[in-house]
């Protein structure tokens, strides 16, 4: 069964086929990366705008890619939730109109859920159960996949999420946006015990993660330093900065997993978003799963950020389930997974 897959949610416009939802046929991503990295960051209005001009041709490279023609899709699978809310409707509307024109079943795809299925594209035997970590630009969650559809949250980010705080930090040092992948560079070089940052916690709540206050650390430092101080900002400081938040980032996260492999024993973890690139957390979550003999699915790095396929393949165990949109389909900036 091969699925149409269409994303919009955020500052990618992207469309992809899959095939049973294991098979990538083609991906296509259009990023607006320079259209908002002039702003420091995502502009919705914008956003919606440039996911308007891009989608048509996205979807027709799609299947050009694949070798393939409306004809020969079965199902149009669609991020309707969560993310900006004039950029998902875009996208939806396209899907829902393509679907009206052509007789297709819509599927409505949660992207959170579609960020985890970015896995299933590249591991075969992975399966449900077992836990997942997304960490992305706009989520930071820690749940339990009992099954294909069925999610449960152990925890979930209060406030900025970690790719939102790796941005933020970014742009206090300089760096163009996003800035997570620059940061991660930048880190390899630096000296991770050199500053003392630490992530909250909240309590009562010993899953969920608050990065907001050690975001507010790093910028308020880094002003005190060279506003205040004089400091140059040079290679050296930001290497030092990026290395010591992304340690304090990796403790917070390791600790939670920690915490649930300690009381659960081991098990297979699934780590996925945007986030998931960053070369220093895969390692150390990946020898955090070694220490207590479970098993860790990573996404290979194209598959980290936001793209369509994700969304074919999670369509795929959705129409499965009997999961449909009609034309009354709506898109929610937030909604639980
Ligand atoms: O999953 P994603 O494409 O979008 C959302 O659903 O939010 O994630 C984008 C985020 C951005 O914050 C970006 O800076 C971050 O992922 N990112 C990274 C790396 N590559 C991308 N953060 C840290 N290290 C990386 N290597
Ligand atoms: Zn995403």
């Amino acid at each position: 069964m091969k699925i149409l897959g269409i994303e919009s949610s955020c500052d990618e416009t992207a469309a992809a086929v899959v095939e049973d939802g294991r098979k990538l046929l083609s991906s296509v991503v259009a990023s607006q990366i320079d259209i908002h990295a002039v702003y420091g960051g995502v502009v919705p209005e914008i956003a919606s705008r440039a996911h308007t001009e891009a989608i048509c041709g996205v979807v027709e490279s799609a299947l050009a890619e694949a070798s393939l023609t409306m004809d020969d899709i079965d199902a149009i699978a669609v991020t309707n939730a969560p993310g900006l809310i004039g950029a998902l409707l875009t996208g939806l509307s396209f899907a829902k109109g393509l679907a009206f024109a052509t007789g297709k079943p819509l599927v409505p795809v949660h992207h959170i859920r579609g960020h985890v299925a970015a896995n299933y594209l590249v591991h075969e035997d992975l399966k449900p159960p077992f836990v997942s970590l997304v960490v992305s630009g706009g989520h930071t969650s820690l749940m339990r996949v009992n099954d294909y559809t069925e999610y449960s949250l152990i925890g979930c980010a209060r406030d900025d999420a970690a790719g939102e705080a790796f941005d933020k930090c970014a742009r206090v040092l300089g760096l163009p946006y996003p800035g997570g992948a620059a940061m991660d560079r930048l880190a390899s070089v630096g000296d991770k015990n050199k500053y003392k940052f630490k992530a909250g916690s909240v309590d009562g709540a010993e899953y969920d993660f608050t990065f907001s206050g050690l975001k507010t650390a790093v910028i308020n430092m880094v002003h005190q330093e060279t506003t205040q101080r004089g400091r140059v900002m040079d290679e050296e400081f930001k290497a030092d900065v990026a290395a010591s938040f992304t340690e304090a980032l990796i403790k917070t996260i390791n600790t939670r997993l920690e915490l649930l492999l300690k009381t659960e024993g081991a098990m297979n973890i699934v780590l996925a978003g945007g986030v998931a690139a960053n070369s220093h957390l895969r390692s150390a979550v990946a020898e955090t799963a070694e220490r207590f003999g479970a098993k860790l699915y990573l996404p290979p790095l194209k598959l980290c950020g936001d793209n369509a396929a994700m969304i074919a393949s999670q369509g795929y165990f959705e129409y499965l389930k009997g999961v449909r949109g009609d034309t009354d389909l709506n898109a929610f900036a937030t909604k639980s997974v």
